[in-house]
């Protein structure tokens, strides 16, 4: 979590100063006298939280009569570099950061059932029961991004999967900003890059029959990690951003990207929902061709002719007849 009280607010407080004092210095080195003066603290006490941020994984490199400097940084998220220039006023405005969590999901559901604000997310470095969509797990190892956030839009349940696709225009949107990868959707809420799958959304609700309590969207993206990591039956179909652009993501970066972009869709979807059902349109790599749906009483395939309002698949099968549907597992067969 990012918050705690008394004494150990205050060490916080000066180890994330004397790590900006470093930052802010660059490859130039500051002297334990510098920064114990800077700070109103002593050398030793300069020392213990030196020795804090090396064990969070700084590397930071002390010489005698010169002082210290960071050498390498850990590809680990902290909340005050997230906050950095977020500019956002929903998403982020409560952020709970955990090294390790069943699933941020199931976390943020319970802390909107509590009276988390809107906009509140849940981010996590690693997941132990990562939740997919149809019941599916989610494989959540170091080195990704899984991040929850809370919802409370004043909109009737029956409109909560344009959500979802706003949630995925917002995530391909950034994607495509952070890292240049070019990322399509495929419906409902699938991010490809080169036809493989890069993140995945699920969406949990609370609700009445004409108001949402709240929603959860739950989005995981795969960025810098081993792929090895993977069964190989997933590994066949999934990638990594690390792995499409050929360099390690700024992770800090990409989430900020998200969540500016989550807000900007978030208020347009409020505004007028056609827009994101437009920009779904104009991301998506599943219109127009030949597809197999599961994950329904029945194996259906035919042409994925459109979306309707509602941001169900419209289907033209073979014997002309159109179905729709609301959810289930798209396999792309070939263009037509
Ligand atoms: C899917 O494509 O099946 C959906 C995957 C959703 C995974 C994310 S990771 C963050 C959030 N927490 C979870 O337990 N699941 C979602």
């Amino acid at each position: 979590m990012t918050c705690c009280t008394g004494s150990g607010f205050l060490e916080i407080m000066y180890k994330e100063r004397i790590l900006k004092l470093l930052r802010a210095s660059g490859t130039d080195y500051l002297s334990g006298a510098q920064l114990a003066s800077t700070m109103g603290i002593s050398r030793t006490m300069v020392w213990k939280h030196i020795k804090a941020l090396e064990r969070e994984g700084f590397g930071i490199e002390a010489v005698p009569s010169r002082g210290y400097r960071i050498i390498t940084v850990p590809d680990l998220f902290r909340a005050d570099d997230i906050r950095r220039g977020l500019g956002t006023r929903i998403f982020g405005r409560e952020i709970h950061l955990l090294p390790e969590v069943a699933s941020t999901n199931t976390l943020a559901m319970e802390l909107a059932a509590r009276g988390a604000p809107e906009g509140t997310v849940v981010l996590a470095e690693a997941q132990t029961a990562g939740k997919g969509r149809l019941g599916r797990k989610w494989i959540s190892p170091r080195g990704n991004i899984y991040v929850s956030a809370v919802l409370r839009p004043p909109v009737p349940a029956y409109k909560a999967p344009l959500l979802t696709l706003m949630a995925a225009v917002a995530t391909a949107a950034a994607i495509r900003g952070a890292g240049g990868a070019p990322a399509l959707i495929k419906w409902p809420n699938d991010i490809l890059v080169a036809g493989r799958k890069v993140s995945g959304l699920l969406t949990e609700m609370s609700a009445e029959a004409d108001r949402i309590r709240h929603i959860v969207l739950g989005i995981g993206i795969d960025v810098n990690m081993d792929p090895d990591l993977l069964p190989d039956e997933i590994r066949a179909i999934t990638t990594t951003l690390a792995g499409e652009t050929g360099q390690a993501i700024d992770r800090t970066e990409l989430l900020r990207q998200l969540l500016r972009s989550l807000e900007h869709w978030y208020r347009v979807f409020l505004d007028d929902e056609r827009r994101v059902l437009k920009e779904w349109e104009s991301f998506n790599c599943t219109l127009g061709k030949r597809v197999a749906v599961s994950g329904q009483r029945e194996l259906l395939e035919g042409l994925a002719e459109g979306i309707d309002r509602e941001g169900r698949l419209v289907i033209r099968l073979d014997n002309g007849e159109a179905r729709t549907v609301a959810a289930g597992d798209v396999t792309i067969l070939k263009k037509i």
